[in-house]
């Protein structure tokens, strides 16, 4: 546990770091991955000579890998694309087989780095699939050891428990802990853009809408793992990419501490958040859950920074720019969705754009666009008078404000000619692929 001396300096309250880069492994995960193993040893899952095998974004693979070279396992891991390169040659270099798999498909496709983990599950005799997602050893680990040692550390006057939700287990293991000797305690999750816990927590909704693309490591999910419990987190704040890499240059350079992205992220939300509430006499943990050599080439690395818009030489990197280069003159043109094609089709025309979001009240409910609608009048020129709920696309997704020309690109093709944004005065913009050319042409 270390005291962050700099970037808290001039607020109320004292906010410590649970430094979680002096494990073995370097990070959080050595606590759940030996966990997983003996849990799975005990209860004769895993026997001698066995294989583990484990969709991971590195610092699992690092536990369990250094686990099953004191045990006599194999590992065989898999990993999405997005993950750094730092983090596959660490996993070889201790010894594991890794299989890099596509970021951008859904769970549920064959070609997921869960879903090729569950297949060699299968295929392997004498092969164990720990899940940590799932797997009740990994909040287990935390409940057993993360939570009560920093009760202990604190002499029990911690009032404020922060860390990033990927999993859930260093979250809310931990939180439970703490929870059970101080029910006060008030557990601060940190979520990202292109996620669904913050949604999840608030509405019960799992929202479809709220995944896509996002480049931190590690946190923020496309599924709801069963190591989240949602009871044990008081409130979720998003982070975006930028401000968690922004931060996790600072707590190296101001306070010494050489963390991963996700600490930046963990720290930038610890501070909006004690910006507002943090009072004389509280104390705040910060789980930062690894170290920044596994980073070297993203968030240390200069020119990446600069390249995604992160640094602040580049003067046209983020879907806020595009919408700041409008002058403020832009307005949102949308149709709803009872009213007639022909309406839609009219709207399009006079407005000289190629789509237009469908709302209902303040939700959107769908997308029509002039090639769809054309198509459809066209083949049945009655269609003009079906209400536009009849005939339209799914709606249009929403992407953070801060996201890079990289993301925004990945997300716009064939099927998909724009996205939405909402700034921070809660306003919805949208972005279209002309749009993200025209920017891409001006760098
Ligand atoms: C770098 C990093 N940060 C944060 C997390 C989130 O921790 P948890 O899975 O305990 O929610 C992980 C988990 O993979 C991680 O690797």
């Amino acid at each position: 546990m270390v005291r962050l001396n700099r970037i808290f300096k001039g607020l109320p309250g004292e906010v410590l770091a649970k430094v979680e880069y002096f494990n073995p492994g370097n990070s959080t995960k050595d606590r759940m991955a030996l966990r997983m193993i003996e849990d799975a040893e005990r209860d004769g899952r895993l026997k001698p000579g066995g294989t583990i095998i484990e969709g991971t974004s590195g610092n699992t693979g690092m536990g369990l890998a250094l686990t099953a070279i004191a045990k006599g396992y194999r590992c065989i891991f898999t990993m999405a694309d997005k993950q750094s390169q730092e983090k596959i040659n660490i996993l070889k270099a201790v010894g594991a087989e890794v299989i890099v798999c596509p970021t951008n498909v859904e769970p549920e496709d064959p070609r997921s780095y869960y879903s090729v983990a569950r297949k060699l599950n299968k295929e392997i005799p004498n092969s164990i699939y720990p899940n940590q997602y799932d797997n009740p050893s990994n909040a287990a680990a935390h409940y057993a050891a993360t939570g009560p040692e920093i009760w202990k550390q604190t002499e029990g006057r911690i009032t404020h428990y922060v860390a990033t939700v990927g999993t859930g287990g260093s979250m809310c293991g931990t939180s439970r802990y703490l929870k059970e000797q101080n029910k006060n305690i008030f557990s601060l999750g940190i979520d990202t853009y292109g996620s669904v816990f913050k949604k999840y927590k608030e509405t019960g909704i799992f929202d479809k809408n709220e995944i896509y693309p996002y480049l931190t490591e590690g946190f923020g999910e496309d599924i709801l793992p069963q190591n989240v419990d949602f009871d044990s987190i008081d409130l979720f704040l998003k982070v975006t990419d930028k401000d968690g890499a922004i931060m996790a240059r600072r707590l190296s350079k101001e306070e010494g501490m050489f963390v991963g992205w996700s600490s930046g992220s963990a720290v930038h939300g610890a501070l909006e958040y004690a910006r507002e509430h943090m009072k004389q006499g509280d104390v705040m943990v910060i789980l930062l859950p690894d170290h920044g050599t596994r980073y070297l080439n993203k968030v240390y690395n200069d020119q990446w920074m600069k390249d995604h818009g992160f640094l602040e030489e580049r003067v046209y990197g983020t879907a806020r720019d595009i919408i700041n280069s409008r002058g403020g003159q832009d307005r949102l043109v949308t149709v709803t969705s009872n009213e007639p094609l022909e309406s839609a089709i009219l709207v399009l025309n006079r407005e000289g754009i190629d789509q237009l979001p469908v709302v209902d009240g303040a939700e959107f409910v769908g997308t029509v666009s002039t090639a769809g609608l054309l198509e459809k009048v066209i083949q049945n020129p009655e269609a003009r008078k079906l209400p536009v709920r009849e005939v339209m696309d799914k709606p249009m997704q929403f992407v953070a404000v801060d996201s890079t020309l990289d993301v925004l690109s990945s997300m716009l093709g064939k099927n998909n000619k724009a996205v939405l944004v909402r700034d921070e005065r809660d306003r919805v913009h949208i972005v279209t692929q002309h749009d993200v050319l025209q920017a891409l042409a001006k760098q």
